[in-house]
């Protein structure tokens, strides 16, 4: 039996597991193990997405819940370490960027257990974001590297990462809209939140470059402000990013803004099918950039970098920054433009997940 445990802990990682779980089933001799680290621990930003998405119940979760970066790494690093003492896998699975994925990383090289990362090679070049941290260490440590798009494999190539570990695969995050957008299809979410479809945006915000600053966090202010005199604008938002709202004295302005509405945290298909029918989508998540270009959604990305540049190159996504005039010309031209037609993407096909299973079956990985 090859015994791998698969590492989860914050929102978008449980997306990326779900496929690599349902490709394991395959492999009769694949023991997989799923661990959450509770790094995220909310109902609607873990649990309903396990629902939502058939991902097994965690084996183990090791409660670690929030922290500063470096008390929440060290608990998932102490915590984890026993998980591997009881359960010697052979290998320990991580994916994306968070501090779950370095965290484990790390204990599994420690204790000469091999290390396969998901979603390898992505640089912003910007040291600042704590998950280009994590995705260079994480990288540098693993003995599998699989590759979503490819500015991932220059980058790798360039650190000088030996060709024999790296592997292009595609994009998990996309085989699981893919292989959800059926059942996203049958959320009556717009009809519930009274919206048109094309006639609404969509704004997330949690990075801390964006949403702890209050100059910066002003900045978008202003620009939301005038977006959604334009268009109704829904803005589910991360938990974070409520607590600043309040912290930076932003609350009132908010609460002023009539067609700007601040829902919960959504689950996974009912967000989806909001996504698709946006006629614009604001926001500084990673993933939301990869969505809404297979969607064919305008995406504001509201950074002044990004990891995954076939987004801008290829995809729908324009970067933005948090300067109001830029964010709002943008927004302009995105409305007086039709939504683009979906680009072909090279093996983001709903199979990435299968071409991990098979390498990490194969017996040259044994
Ligand atoms: C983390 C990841 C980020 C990812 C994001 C997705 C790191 C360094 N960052 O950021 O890359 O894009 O997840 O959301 O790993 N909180 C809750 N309930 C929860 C989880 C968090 O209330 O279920 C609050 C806590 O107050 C916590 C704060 O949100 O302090 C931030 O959570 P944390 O896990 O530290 O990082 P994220 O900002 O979510």
């Amino acid at each position: 039996m090859l015994k791998i445990i698969n590492v989860c802990g914050a929102r978008p990682n449980f997306m990326k597991i779900a496929p690599l779980m349902r490709a394991y089933q395959s492999y009769p001799d694949i023991d997989p193990i799923i661990v959450h680290t509770g790094q995220h621990y909310d109902q609607n930003m873990s649990d309903l997405f396990f629902r939502q998405l058939d991902i097994p119940e965690p084996n183990i979760n090791l409660g670690v819940g929030s922290g500063s970066h470096a008390a929440q790494t060290a608990e998932i690093m102490k915590r984890f370490e026993t998980v591997l003492e009881e359960h010697q896998p052979d290998w320990v699975v991580v994916v994306g960027d968070v501090n779950s994925t370095i965290a484990c990383g790390l204990v599994a090289v420690k204790r000469g257990v091999k290390l396969a990362h998901v979603e390898a090679g992505l640089r912003s070049f910007d040291r600042t974001m704590p998950e280009e941290i994590n995705r260079l260490l994480t990288d540098a440590i693993s003995d599998l590297l699989f590759v979503s798009e490819p500015s991932g494999l220059e980058n790798l190539k360039r650190e000088g990462v030996p060709d024999e570990k790296v592997h292009f695969v595609g994009n998990v995050m996309i085989d699981t809209l893919k292989a959800n957008l059926e059942k996203a299809e049958q959320s009556n979410v717009l009809e519930e939140m009274e919206l048109e479809p094309g006639g609404y945006n969509v704004v997330t915000l949690h990075r801390p470059s964006n949403g702890d600053d209050a100059e910066t966090f002003g900045h978008i202010a202003d620009a939301l402000e005038v977006i959604q005199d334009d268009l109704p604008t829904i803005f589910p938002m991360h938990p974070r990013t409520v607590q600043n709202l309040s912290k930076l004295g932003l609350a009132e302005r908010f609460a002023g803004m009539q067609r700007l509405r601040i829902v919960e945290p959504m689950g996974y298909l009912s967000f989806l099918k909001l996504m698709s029918r946006a006629a614009v989508v604001l926001t500084d998540s990673g993933g939301m950039q990869e969505e809404t270009t297979i969607l064919g959604v305008w995406c504001l990305t509201l950074r002044e970098n990004t990891e995954r540049p076939i987004t801008i190159t290829q995809g729908t996504s324009t970067l933005v920054g948090a300067d109001p005039e830029r964010i709002v010309s943008a927004y302009r031209r995105c409305r007086r433009a039709p939504a683009s037609k979906p680009p072909v993407l090279e093996k983001w096909d709903g199979r990435a997940a299968d071409r991990i299973a098979k390498v990490l079956a194969s017996p040259d990985n044994g």
